[in-house]
């Protein structure tokens, strides 16, 4: 659904300008603006990243350069569960690359995009700090280790 400001999105956009005008002029305002905006929408639409811009007379490019750099932002709306397949070293060696390469399957959803159902967004990350497990995933705060490609059907079914 697209961003309406104001439309059901205005309450949205009222805390976002509250956010703003608390933090305006303090040095490095722009990372904790953003990092608000994304808890507040969930993500970080286009709309919302030229009104951050347009309330701290910079440009959109400067804060789309921000939302792209950092993984922490998010540009797309993000499913209900998000599922995040550990690609670091420990857990490539193990054999995670099969076990997103099966999930991608179940799910009909490439990586990094959502199901269309919103259910899943499915994502490849860095090192999860858990590698003693791998290879390693997380559905939300949920850690699974030591997995094995078929099982994540029925891991999925809990969801
Ligand atoms: S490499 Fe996967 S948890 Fe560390």
């Amino acid at each position: 659904m697209p961003i309406d400001r104001n439309g059901k999105d205005k309450e949205k956009f009222q805390q976002l300008q509250a956010v703003i005008d608390d933090k305006k002029g303090m040095p490095g305002a722009l990372m904790p603006i953003m990092q608000n905006a994304q808890e507040i929408f969930g993500y970080l639409p286009i709309e919302v990243q030229q009104f951050i811009a347009d309330e701290l007379n910079i440009t959109l490019s400067e804060v789309y350069g921000v939302a792209t750099f950092y993984a922490q932002f998010v540009l797309e709306p993000q499913g209900e569960h998000v599922i995040g397949v550990c690609l670091g070293t420990a857990c490539y060696v193990k054999g995670s690359q099969a076990v997103l390469d099966k999930l991608s399957e179940i799910l009909h959803c490439p990586v990094g995009k959502t199901t269309e159902d919103g259910k899943f967004t499915l994502n490849a990350t860095r090192c999860l700090g858990a590698c003693g497990l791998a290879p390693v995933m997380m559905i939300g705060d949920e850690v699974y280790g030591r997995l094995k490609p078929d099982e994540v059907e029925g891991i999925l079914a809990k969801y």
